[in-house]
Parts: C-alpha cells; structure tokens; sequence
C-alpha cells in the first residue's frame, strides 16, 4: 500500500509568473509540460493557451484538480491540458521536456532521485521560489510582479539516466500500470490517453 502525503500547502504561481518561468524555460509546441502540484492551474492555462503545449498536471487535493479541470475547460484548452488527481511522487515523469514545481525545499530533496532517475538528459527543470538543494541552476532570475519579487530557477537535466523510469522496465510495466490506475484518478481527460502520453 501506498502512503500519499502532502507536500507542499497551496499557494498559486499566478498566470504572469507561470508564463514567465514557462518561457525562461524556452517551452514551445513541441514541449510536453508537467506541473508537478498544479494547484488550481496556473501552469496548465498558462503553458496550453501562450505556448500551446501539451501540460499534464499532477495534483493530490481533490478540490484543486477540480477546480484546475473547470479552469482549463472555461479557457477551452482540454485538448492541451489534463489533470491527474493523485501524489505526483508516483507519477511517471520520463516523458516531459519541461517539469514545473512550486513545492518545498524538503519535497525537493525527496524528488532530485526521482528526477536523476526517471528524466531524460536535456528535461528542463523550473522552480518557482525554492531553489533545488544543493543542485546548480542553469539560470538564476529574479523578478517583480505586482510590487512582490519572485525568483524562478531553471536546471537542465545532465548525463544519461542513473535507471530507467520504472514503467519504463517491460517486466515491470503492467504491476506499474495497475498500481498508477489505482493510485491516479484522471480527472480531466481519458486514462489510456494520459498513459500513452506518459509511457510512450
Ligand atoms: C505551492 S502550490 C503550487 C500550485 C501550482 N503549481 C502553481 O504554481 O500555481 C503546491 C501544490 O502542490 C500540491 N501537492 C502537495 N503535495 C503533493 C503531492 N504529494 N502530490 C501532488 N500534489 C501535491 C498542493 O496541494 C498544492 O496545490
């Protein structure tokens, strides 16, 4: 059985500083988009409607993924964006370009295993705030919104993957399927079509 735990406390990015960090990131198109803790879903409209990526957003509070999921449908972008409603520890995370985070110190250091292991060489990395401990940014930048500063902090993924995501390990694969069908409720969108996105 898996334990789930919070993470981090609510507190959203704002449409600004979410297209800003998005665009430090240099997203595009082609970038598939992940929020791990997307909250109400800043990043999701931000990321799908200014640069028309593809953003899945993982999120444990069942109130937010709802209230994410109204969002991106009254912005009219489910195509471009869908919400997992489940711990973003247990999310697979092999297949985004550009991972967004707003979370803790703590929680960071809990992920940058996770994040060696699973990303590919060049996945762009980008907190908001809170820096990742003891990893180097690629880009430090410091800016104002609304008279409040705001830091965001950008990393690339270096070097080839320590092991490969779990569900990326055939023998694996179908114990890792069932256990993210249980674990993860597609609140936005079609199961097998997030899969696809995630594990293809
Ligand atoms: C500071 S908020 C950031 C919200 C959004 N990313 C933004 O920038 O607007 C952090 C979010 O992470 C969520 N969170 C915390 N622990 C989590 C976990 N284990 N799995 C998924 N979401 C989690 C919280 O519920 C909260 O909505």
């Amino acid at each position: 059985m898996s334990v789930s735990r919070v993470l981090a406390p609510f507190c959203s990015s704002g449409l600004d500083v979410a297209e800003d960090a998005l665009s430090i990131a240099g997203v595009n198109s082609g970038d598939i988009v992940f929020d791990l803790g997307c909250g109400d879903g800043d990043v999701l409209i931000a990321s799908a409607s200014r640069f028309k990526a593809f953003t899945i957003g993982v999120e444990i509070n069942r109130k937010l993924c709802r209230r994410a999921w109204v969002r991106v449908k009254e912005y009219g972008l489910q195509h471009l964006a869908q919400v997992v409603c489940g711990d973003l520890i247990y999310f697979p995370i092999s297949r985004a370009n550009v991972i967004y985070m707003y979370l803790t110190s703590e929680a960071y250091s809990l992920l940058k295993d996770k994040i060696r292991f699973e990303c590919k060489p060049g996945t762009r990395i980008v907190t908001h705030t809170i820096p990742i401990p003891d990893w180097e940014a690629d880009e430090i930048v410091h800016r104002w919104c609304s008279d409040k500063p705001y830091t965001i902090y950008l990393y690339r993924v270096k070097g080839s993957r320590g092991l490969k995501g779990v569900l990326d390990l055939d023998f694996d694969l179908e114990f890792n399927v069932e256990t993210l069908r249980l674990s993860l409720n597609i609140i936005g969108g079609n199961f097998m079509e997030v899969l696809n996105k995630v594990l293809n």
